[in-house]
């Protein structure tokens, strides 16, 4: 039947735009996307640093809905600043029940900073978790933050090796989209770890996340901004892009105990010069910046 018909709309795009994209494209409402290549097979033997070379997105579409995604594709591509030679997209025809095992076929689970990052449908045996392993459980779900994109696993070391450092008892994590780093600071020891979000589906997820990993009594989520986050804390997560983070940095600074550490990831190398020099204004030292491809991360102290 011709309704039954659906389209496979893969897009082949620079290595790191791979959550970004898929997470607009959600917001848009174009359900579910899926990443393929974005890790090489195998990953769970040792950490991804990085992509491999040539990362696609799938979403399955109508037939009659094909111009209108293209269009918002050239739109995206366009302000997000990528060379016409770096993405292409392809369709071709998909039988309906091919989607789900495609999709939970694509979702490969993967090691950072010690955590075992995997899907809720995966079976922990077949994780094969080291002794040293944490596994950190992602419900389904289409709020940010499945660990795909680079700035969440910068993210995710930082957390680790800051605790190592210098352990901490409250977190906060602005924008926690899945609530993927806050339930990793429980898992890492913090007593008190509070996301926020203002994406509708977040706060839900990040709370079905918290059970499913163990830590519900350590955390807390709820929809809204940074402005409905009180108090002080000793370490801040803000994996927001460079507009907010500039916007923020005052505020960001102010919820930071004398000492604080903030992590700041997800803005872009044209905006670097100008986000590092609103944390400065703002009281913020820069400890280090983390570079991968075009995106930047950075670890500050107030
Ligand atoms: C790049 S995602 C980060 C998700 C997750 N924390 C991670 O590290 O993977 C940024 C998140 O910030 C949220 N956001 C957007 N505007 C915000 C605001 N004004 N205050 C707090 N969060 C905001 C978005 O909804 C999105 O979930």
């Amino acid at each position: 039947m011709t309704d039954q018909k659906l389209l496979r709309f893969s897009l082949r795009m620079p290595s790191g735009w791979e959550e970004t994209l898929i997470w607009q494209l959600q917001q848009d409402g174009w359900g579910i996307g899926l990443q393929e290549n974005s890790f090489q097979a195998g990953h769970l033997d040792d950490e991804p640093v990085g992509t491999s070379g040539n990362p696609e997105v799938v979403f399955v579409i109508r037939p009659a809905e094909a111009t209108r995604l293209r269009v918002r594709v050239e739109e995206l591509a366009q302000s997000y600043g990528w060379k016409p030679q770096e993405w292409n997209f392809a369709t071709s025809e998909l039988a309906q029940e091919d989607w789900e095992f495609a999709w939970r076929k694509s979702w490969k689970p993967f090691r950072c900073a010690g955590f075992v990052v995997h899907a809720d449908f995966h079976e922990r045996p077949s994780l094969n978790l080291r002794a040293t392993d944490t596994a950190l459980q992602i419900p389904t779900g289409s709020a940010f933050g499945t660990g795909g994109h680079p700035s969440t696993r910068i993210a995710l070391r930082t957390l680790k090796r800051w605790y190592s450092e210098q352990p901490f008892d409250k977190l906060l994590d602005v924008g926690t989209g899945t609530g993927i780093l806050a339930v990793a600071g429980a898992l890492a020891g913090a007593k008190v770890n509070i996301g926020m979000d203002p994406d509708p589906p977040s706060a839900g997820q990040a709370r079905q996340m918290a059970r499913l990993n163990g830590v519900e009594s350590q955390c807390h989520f709820w929809l809204g901004t940074l402005e409905s986050a009180k108090g002080l804390w000793q370490v801040v997560f803000a994996n927001l892009q460079s507009g907010l983070l500039q916007y923020y940095a005052p505020m960001l600074s102010q919820r930071l105990v004398p000492g604080g550490r903030l992590f700041t990831g997800g803005f872009m190398d044209k905006n670097e010069e100008a986000t590092l020099l609103v944390f400065e204004k703002s009281g913020l030292e820069l400890r280090r910046l983390h570079k991968h491809g075009r995106w930047r991360a950075a670890e500050l102290r107030k």
